[in-house]
């Protein structure tokens, strides 16, 4: 008998690589084999995004796309799962019949059963009830890396920021259980998995929920002393939770990596109000400080939003400043894009869409700056780089990411290197966004 085959189109963050790696473990555990074309797939998981307005349109125009694939597939069963369908279910199932089964955001989990239900009952079908995190994972996740492991340690978000679609689609916070995150990355480590992401949208709040304070720093120390872990990452600290002691703990890990992804949004104390962020320009400079003083060869990124409504040419200015005033190795900019239902969308003082395209090249550029200037600070340095696999344009070039983040690319000679080692790599050159080397015997 031919198995039967599945393929995923994975949009967004990376809670939904997650989430993807979760649904395809879970396929797999019902015989499905995973195909990279979705014209001859049996089942198509679309893992949606709906965080700006560019990414919901995008997909949309997949799904209308997919109706003709399925028309030369019949049984093709097309499953929309993630951020749109916990939004939008019902009216995407109306208005794309090809769909089958829509699958929320609190899901991941009971996939496997739904899955096997559908296939019982057959039509259209919305499972949204939010559950994540009240359930484990009982399955292997099927990871498309061999040696980084995504490692969800809270679902959804209580932060409200007044621009943002998650919270709505995600849910409150729920942290999974201490012990249950060490005994996923204890395993993952036996079957050779080097580096760990741990993942949440606040995880400086982790463990609000289970009752205890401070939480996140003893989950930080306790994961990176699990036996066979090289690395622990972790994503995305909010500047309202973060505190001296997670930067500390940072600090006096070696395998804890130094890197600090702390989204600002804005340099404005009047916009930072409005975003209802619950930080000052103040507080957030402050933590940079002790994020210079534990951790100096820490590396430090952000996200910010340029043109949310109100924004003043003024306001715009104190971002910028900010940006010079902290060094970013890298940023994460965006338009503001409204999302209704959110308290910003129907705030007066929408930013024209010219004037936000042309803050958007300004923040760009005085970036771009940044990045190299920071970048060239490590030119004769000698880094640890985590080899992921040859780099993309060229096979004898391998390409990997030292304990800060940065990508750094190195002529691999006639070396066989295999993805998840350790090299030591001298820094010959920086660019932008990547450093080249040589590596060292
Ligand atoms: N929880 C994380 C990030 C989640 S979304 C955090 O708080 O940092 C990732 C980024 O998308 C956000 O940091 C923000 O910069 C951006 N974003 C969210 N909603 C947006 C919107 N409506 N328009 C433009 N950018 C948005
Ligand atoms: Fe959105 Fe704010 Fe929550 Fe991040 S912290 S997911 S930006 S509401
Ligand atoms: Fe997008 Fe949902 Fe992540 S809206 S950014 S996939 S939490």
């Amino acid at each position: 008998m031919i198995a039967k085959t599945y393929t995923i189109l994975n949009y967004g963050c990376q809670m939904n690589e997650s989430d993807a790696e979760h649904f395809a473990g879970q396929l797999k555990d019902l015989g499905y084999e995973e195909t990279v074309s979705y014209h001859d797939a049996d089942v198509i998981v679309i893992n949606t995004c709906c965080v700006r307005e560019s990414a919901e349109k995008k997909i949309l125009g997949k799904i209308g796309e997919l109706k003709h694939v399925k028309a030369e597939h019949p049984g093709q069963i097309i499953c929309v799962a993630g951020c749109m369908a916990q939004k939008d279910g019902g009216k995407l199932l109306k208005k794309y019949p090809q769909i089958d089964l829509l699958v929320g955001t609190g899901q991941v989990n009971n996939f496997k059963a739904i899955f096997a239900d559908h296939l019982a009952a057959k039509g259209q079908k919305i499972y949204d009830g939010i559950v994540c995190g009240e359930s484990e994972f009982e399955g292997e996740a099927v990871r498309r890396s061999s040696f980084s492991a995504w490692i969800p340690i809270m679902y959804g978000c209580n932060n409200f920021c007044t621009y943002c679609i998650v919270p709505y689609v995600r849910g409150r916070e729920r942290s999974r259980g201490i012990a249950a995150v060490k005994t996923e990355i204890a395993n993952e480590a036996n079957r050779g998995f080097k580096e760990f992401t741990l993942l949440g949208q606040n995880v400086n709040s982790y463990g609000k929920d289970l009752g205890e304070k401070n939480a996140f720093a003893r989950l930080l120390k306790e994961c990176s002393e699990i036996k066979g872990v090289e690395r622990i990452r972790f994503m995305t600290s909010h500047p309202r939770d973060m505190n001296e002691e997670i930067v500390r703990t940072v600090a006096e890990h070696d395998s804890i990596c130094k890197h600090f992804h702390l989204p600002a949004q804005s340099g404005s104390n009047r916009i930072l109000k409005a975003m209802n962020r619950g930080y000052t320009r103040e507080k957030y400079l402050e933590l940079i400080a002790s994020i210079r003083k534990y951790c100096p060869e820490a590396s430090v990124t952000t996200d910010i939003i340029v043109g949310f409504p109100g924004e003043t040419e003024e306001d715009f200015e104190e971002t910028l400043a900010l940006l010079s005033e902290v060094g970013y190795d890298a940023a994460y900019t965006f338009i503001y894009s409204k999302r209704s239902g959110t308290p910003a969308a129907v705030l007066g003082e929408q930013v024209p869409i010219e004037i936000k395209k042309a803050r958007l090249q300004r923040l760009m550029e005085v970036q771009n700056n940044s990045s190299l200037a920071r970048n060239r600070k490590l030119v004769g340095k000698t880094l640890t780089v985590l080899a992921e696999g040859p780099s993309q344009n060229k096979s004898d070039v391998w390409s990997g990411r030292t304990d800060s983040n940065k990508l750094v690319l190195w002529p691999a000679a006639d070396h066989n290197y295999t993805a998840g080692e350790l090299v030591s790599v001298r820094i010959d050159s920086a660019q932008t966004w990547l450093l080249k080397g040589t590596a060292e015997a």
